[in-house]
């Protein structure tokens, strides 16, 4: 069994709309909604989970009922902090072995490929990561804005979600941590990292279009990016062929 955990708690300080940024709607639509349409289509899942932000529950169970997304089997309040939504959506998944996948909500444009090659890479790992290179140098820099280290760009990766897990190896992070005061971290890769080191964490490619709705010119880009995926949306040619351009997969029906 595989789980989609959608995270949704948070309320979008950065975007400063004064409604969570998931809500906010873009081409014509929620961005929870596009987002939870990935899952829904995706036949390597099985059941979604939605993680909300208090006292915006309802609106997510709404958006849910009218879609009629039927693989949701629970929309629940979110922690305060990113890593106390993990926690409330692993116990809410329940006991037994499953792959869970946990994916951000303001990440609408997360393709299908992504979904499928993190769900097949749990046959070979029990933590795996989605990135991209970066393009810009990253610099660490210290409390005066004074510059420490530039680390070699090839080695860097931009980190996106989903981030994908047995259930048994995302569980005992979880649960080591726990006894840490010091705890702090914002995905859940860094959990696995940090608590059960040793653990290979495979990343697969993600893609420069599952960027994630932070600042408002993420919201002007999303929308590009979603007028740009219906313009190359699958077309029937006279030759009897659904093509999808760009890169995607291409379905022959007929034949010769
Ligand atoms: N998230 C969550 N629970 C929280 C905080 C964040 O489920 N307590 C989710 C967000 O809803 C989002 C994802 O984690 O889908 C990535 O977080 P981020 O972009 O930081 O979202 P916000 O916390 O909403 O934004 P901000 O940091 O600007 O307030």
């Amino acid at each position: 069994r595989t789980v989609a955990v959608v995270l949704a708690g948070g309320t979008g300080t950065r975007l400063g709309l004064g409604i969570p940024k998931q809500l906010l709607k873009i081409a014509g639509k929620p961005i929870i909604e596009h987002t939870l349409a990935v899952f829904e289509a995706a036949p390597e899942i099985d059941e979604i989970i939605v993680l909300m932000a208090t006292g915006h529950v309802d609106q997510a169970q709404q958006i849910v009922d009218k879609a009629g997304f039927r693989k949701v089997s629970k929309v629940i309040e979110g922690g305060d902090t990113r890593n106390a939504t993990t926690r409330i959506a692993l116990d809410a998944v329940g006991e037994g072995d499953v792959n869970i996948l946990f994916h951000d909500a303001v990440r609408p444009l997360v393709s299908a490929r992504i979904v499928r090659e993190c769900v097949n890479a749990l046959w070979t790992y029990s933590a795996v990561d989605v990135a991209i290179p970066s393009a810009d140098t990253i610099i660490q820099v210290d409390e005066n804005e004074c510059i420490t280290d530039i680390p070699v760009r090839a080695t860097l990766r931009r980190g996106q979600t989903p981030q994908a897990f047995r259930s048994g190896t995302i569980r005992e992070a979880y649960r080591r941590a726990e006894g840490d005061p010091h705890f702090a971290a914002t995905d859940d890769c860094g959990v696995v990292l940090r608590y059960l080191p040793g653990t290979p964490i495979k990343v697969i490619d993600g893609s420069d279009e599952n960027i994630k709705v932070t600042h408002p010119v993420d919201v002007h880009l999303a929308d590009k990016l979603f007028q740009l995926a219906a313009a190359q949306a699958p077309r029937l040619t006279d030759r009897g062929y659904a093509e999808e351009l760009a890169g995607r997969t291409v379905v022959i029906f007929g034949g010769s």
